[in-house]
């Protein structure tokens, strides 16, 4: 079998139309999405550059606060909270993870619900618990869309989740097990014993590690459909979690990397932008 590749560039391409023409639609009204890095870690920085050039491409505009990574817990709070009392600032978006030494969480949970576009505060996190309506953090909300245009059946599947972070891999594992869409799913960890017996168990398997190539061939049912969140800085490049080359021998379906789940998040952040200017009724 060769697995059909899931491609984030193009499901991406969709998702930010839409985005445009719902603007468009309303007449373009100034929604905002602000950024803040601390620091000056050149790939976070690229990240933050990207977010921003797509802002402006679907019509929104953006803002950036940059500080420097000798700034302090309150500097940071103070720069955040600026963000949440602007009411031209729709979404806000603290790029993670924060220097050694400052608190993500106290800064995160600045942060009110509905200008939350990463949805990665305890409320908003605790709203996706309950099922309740929310902003949904965008990569998980990103895996979510590619199994829904690529037609992967979540009702009835089993799901395995390697990674169990606020990030990514729970919210993942609570989207995939939400009502209505109703796969049965298992969170693995680093803890995890014969972790690719569990994997060979999963239709749908969702690695969220930060490990080169992890998942191989013996991981992957035949016929399942994997997605590579993770993302490794090798001296061969960038590369996934998942060895795509032998996995897609066995499995129906692939993300690839890059090209694959971290298109999909920017795209999803500028959903979550749109619906948090909904939110507060700027369309
Ligand atoms: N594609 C995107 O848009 C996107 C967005 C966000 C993040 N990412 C990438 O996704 C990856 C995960 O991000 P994160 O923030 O969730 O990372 P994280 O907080 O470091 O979590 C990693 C998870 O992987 C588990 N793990 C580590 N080694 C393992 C192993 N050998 N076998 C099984 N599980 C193992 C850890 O288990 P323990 O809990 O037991 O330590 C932990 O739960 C990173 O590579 C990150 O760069 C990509």
């Amino acid at each position: 079998m060769t697995a059909v590749r899931m491609e984030g560039k193009v499901v991406a391409a969709a998702v930010k139309e839409r985005v445009r023409e719902q603007l468009e639609a309303a007449g373009n009204p100034p929604v905002c999405l602000a950024t803040v890095l601390v620091g000056d870690d050149p790939p976070s920085q690229r990240y933050v550059a990207s977010k921003q050039k797509q802002a402006a491409e679907v019509g929104m505009k953006s803002r950036h606060v940059g500080l420097p990574p000798t700034a302090t817990q309150e500097e940071v709070m103070a720069a955040v909270q600026g963000l949440v009392d602007d009411p031209a600032v729709h979404g806000i978006l603290v790029q993670l993870p924060l220097p050694a030494g400052l608190d993500d969480h106290s800064v995160i949970d600045l942060l009110p619900t509905e200008k939350d576009v990463d949805g990665l505060t305890a409320a908003s996190l605790g709203r996706l618990v309950r099922g309740e309506r929310g902003l949904v953090p965008a990569t998980p909300r990103g895996c979510l869309r590619l199994l829904e245009h690529y037609g992967v059946a979540t009702r009835g599947a089993r799901a395995v989740v390697i990674g169990r972070s606020t990030l990514v891999g729970l919210p993942v594992a609570l989207l995939l097990g939400a009502k209505g869409t109703d796969a049965t799913v298992t969170v693995a960890h680093s803890r995890t014993p014969d972790l690719p017996a569990l994997c060979r168990q999963a239709d749908i398997l969702v690695s969220a590690v930060g490990v080169a190539r992890l998942v191989t061939a013996e991981h992957v049912k035949p016929g399942a459909a994997v997605l590579d969140v993770g993302v490794s800085r090798t001296e061969a490049g960038i590369v996934g979690d998942v060895d795509f080359d032998a996995v897609s021998e066995v499995a129906a379906f692939v993300t690839p990397m890059p090209g694959g789940t971290g298109v999909m998040t920017v795209a999803c952040l500028l959903e979550n932008t749109l619906e948090a200017a909904r939110l507060q009724g700027v369309l």
